[in-house]
């Protein structure tokens, strides 16, 4: 079972590798940067939903590494960009000192602005070899731009900031969470249907990416409150250092936790609209109870 997910992972990270090998024209202080982050380790999990989602639809998802690289590079972006001083103000990431902590300030800042861009690059590329063809890029730039900006993530942590040291309601922090966290992961699911054409699918994995995504912020902050820093490679109370709002916050642990359990079980109910969704399944199990 895992050897199919450890796999993929395998040519996850082959292909973002690639994609910050030194090429000509380009300067190294960023490559370097960069490359420091994407390759720092990580679980990969979005770029795997979206090969997982593509195959669930019926689709073989070998041709499609690449293209669903490119949401780890916006996903890598957004880490480096909250661990600078001005954001969670965090000094270790996927086990490594934080980008800004390695390489400066102004470094980090422009290496997360600039594995945007070779997000979208990756997309384009595959399209200009015929992987995917000209609508598919379209509306996977679509979704990426959408996902990542203020309408999603980007928005998301312009809310979860301003409620820094504030009394925020439920609501507020489940819309908070929703685009911070849930807006990535919900285009990860749907980037599958849309590479294998399944249009037609794309409200139910959104439904399951709505389950999952609040199950894995929630595990998110109990990890912050109860994880090893050495399993986690980041921080522990970098939320109550910041005075943030969370789910343990509110809920207390072990709430938060059967909240989690009940989302994932949720998520879990809605793959039955897919075929052959036995590694969806376990992922979404193992993200549940996962250390790191
Ligand atoms: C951490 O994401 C940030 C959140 C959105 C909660 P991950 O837990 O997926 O981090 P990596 O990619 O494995 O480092
Ligand atoms: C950040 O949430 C989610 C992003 C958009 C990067 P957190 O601030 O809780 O993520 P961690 O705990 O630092 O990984
Ligand atoms: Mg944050
Ligand atoms: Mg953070
Ligand atoms: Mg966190």
């Amino acid at each position: 079972m895992n050897n199919k997910i450890n796999c993929l992972i395998d040519r996850i990270n082959r292909s973002l590798s690639d994609s910050v090998k030194e090429k000509p024209g380009l300067i190294d202080t960023v490559i370097n940067a960069e490359e420091y982050s994407l390759m720092a380790g990580g679980k990969r999990i979005r770029p795997l939903l979206a090969l997982l989602f593509c195959e669930a639809c019926g689709k073989d998802s070998d041709d499609y590494v690449n293209v669903a690289a490119s949401i780890e590079m916006i996903h890598t972006f957004s880490l480096i960009h909250d661990d600078l001083p001005c954001m969670d103000n965090d000094d270790y990431r996927r086990g490594k000192l934080s980008c800004h902590k390695k390489f400066g300030e102004a470094q980090a800042l422009l290496a997360g602005d600039s594995l945007v861009f070779l997000a979208f690059e990756t997309v384009c590329h595959e399209a200009e070899k015929n992987v995917i063809d000209a609508k598919t890029c379209t509306d996977i730039i679509n979704l990426l731009s959408k996902a990542s900006g203020a309408q999603g993530m980007i928005g998301g942590q312009i809310i979860d900031i301003e409620s820094e040291n504030a009394e925020i309601s439920i609501e507020v922090l489940k819309e908070l969470q929703r685009r911070k966290t849930g807006a990535i992961i919900s285009a990860a699911c749907e980037m599958g249907c849309i590479l294998s054409g399944a249009y037609d699918k794309i409200k139910d994995a959104r439904e399951y990416a709505d389950n999952l995504g609040l199950a894995f912020q929630i595990t998110d902050d109990i990890l912050d409150v109860e994880g090893s820093f050495d399993l986690l490679g980041k921080p522990i109370g970098s939320d109550r250092r910041n005075q943030k709002t969370t789910f343990v916050s509110v809920y207390g642990i072990d709430k938060a936790g059967q909240l989690a359990a009940e989302l994932t079980e949720k998520a879990i109910k809605c793959l039955d609209a897919f075929e052959d969704t036995d590694y969806l399944k376990a992922l979404t199990k193992e993200l549940l109870t996962r250390k790191k």
